[in-house]
Order: C-alpha cells, then sequence, then structure tokens
C-alpha cells in the first residue's frame, strides 16, 4: 500500500481513482435523470471542488451552465468573530436549479453558509452534490442530495482535499496514518 508525506503527517492510500470515478459516474447518471428537461446551474466551491467538478461535468448530458463560488472568512469588525462570504456569484439565480458542487461535507456548517448565502434570491430549487459525506460527523438537518461516497470521520486528503494547501493534486484519496 502506498504511504505519503505531506508536511509532518503521513498518508496511507484509501479510496482508488476508479473507485472515485465509478461513484462519480453514479451521481451523474442521478443528475442527468432527475434534472431531464431542466437546465441546471452547477456552482462549484473553490478550492477543494476543482477536479471533482471536471469529471462529474464531463459526465452530464444535459444542457447546463457551470460557474464557481469561493468561500472566504474574515475577521469581522464586531465581536461575532469570524464571518464566512460567498464571493464570485455574478449569475442571476432567479428561478434556475442550483446545483451545488462540494468536496466534501463535514460536519455541515460550511454548505449551511453557504446554502443560507443562496436563499432569497428567488432560485427554482437548491440541491447539494458532494464528492465525500462525513454522516458520523454532519449536524444539519439539510438533506444533501447526492453523495458519492460516505466515509468515517478520520481526515483525508487527494482528489481536490488538502492537509494545509498540500495534496489536492493527488489522483487517489489518502487517510491520515494515526500509527
Ligand atoms: P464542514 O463545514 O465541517 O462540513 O467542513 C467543510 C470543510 O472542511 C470542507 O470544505 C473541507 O475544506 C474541510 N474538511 C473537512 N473534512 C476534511 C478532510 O477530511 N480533509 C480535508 N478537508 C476537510
Ligand atoms: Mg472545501
Amino acid at each position: 500500500m502506498s504511504t505519503i508525506c505531506l508536511h509532518n503527517k503521513q498518508f496511507k492510500s484509501h479510496i482508488s481513482d476508479e473507485t472515485i470515478d465509478a461513484a462519480i459516474l453514479n451521481v451523474a447518471n442521478l443528475i442527468n435523470q432527475d434534472y431531464k428537461n431542466k437546465k441546471p446551474l452547477f456552482l462549484g466551491i473553490l478550492n477543494g471542488s476543482f477536479l471533482f467538478v471536471a469529471d462529474l461535468l464531463r459526465k452530464i448530458d444535459l444542457e447546463c451552465e457551470i460557474s464557481f463560488l469561493k468561500i472566504s472568512s474574515y475577521s469581522g469588525t464586531s465581536t461575532t468573530g469570524e464571518v464566512k462570504e460567498l464571493v464570485g456569484l455574478n449569475e442571476d439565480i432567479s428561478g434556475r436549479d442550483l446545483i451545488i458542487l462540494e468536496d466534501i461535507v463535514d460536519t455541515g456548517l460550511t454548505i449551511d453558509s453557504i446554502f443560507k448565502s443562496l436563499s432569497g434570491k428567488g432560485a427554482n430549487s437548491i440541491e447539494v452534490a458532494t464528492l465525500l459525506f462525513k454522516p458520523n460527523a454532519y449536524q444539519m438537518q439539510y438533506p444533501i442530495k447526492y453523495k458519492a461516497l460516505e466515509v468515517g470521520n478520520e481526515f483525508l486528503v487527494g482528489y481536490g482535499l488538502d492537509y494545509d494547501g498540500l495534496g489536492r493534486n493527488l489522483k487517489n484519496i489518502y487517510i491520515i496514518n494515526e500509527d
């Protein structure tokens, strides 16, 4: 089994590129069926979703659009601490069927804040498709409609996911080596 080192930590191979590809094909097939005769607007959340978006979209046979958003976190001037803001949304989303594309949904706090920023802008529908889902960590009520792969709570890297900036380019997914 292949082991890699990123910064000071060891990771071992966990999910192969073939498994990732098959799981993405399942999600693409579901979306192709569910959005027949619709023209969805996919919204990829940077940076982590870039490979998932590229591989998923090549399996989508619908008329569709794709745009990318970024979450910028900054410390507010008030006492409330961290504020999260969605940047890069230039499209008019009123009446559109949105599909948010994420690399991973863990506690769900991030997707919840994205959902809140997008709701109230007149979209016809908003769904989430995530490459990875951590069911035992998820704390939100909002259902995640499309989950390519369910994983445990361990820290993962590769295929878009990073450990302190490194590892996004790896074609397989690796799990932190605790031993
Ligand atoms: P959440 O807000 O707890 O759902 O976490 C979302 C964000 O935390 C993701 O978009 C990732 O950037 C990061 N994250 C959560 N779990 C992992 C992991 O296992 N590896 C790398 N990043 C992760
Ligand atoms: Mg992310």
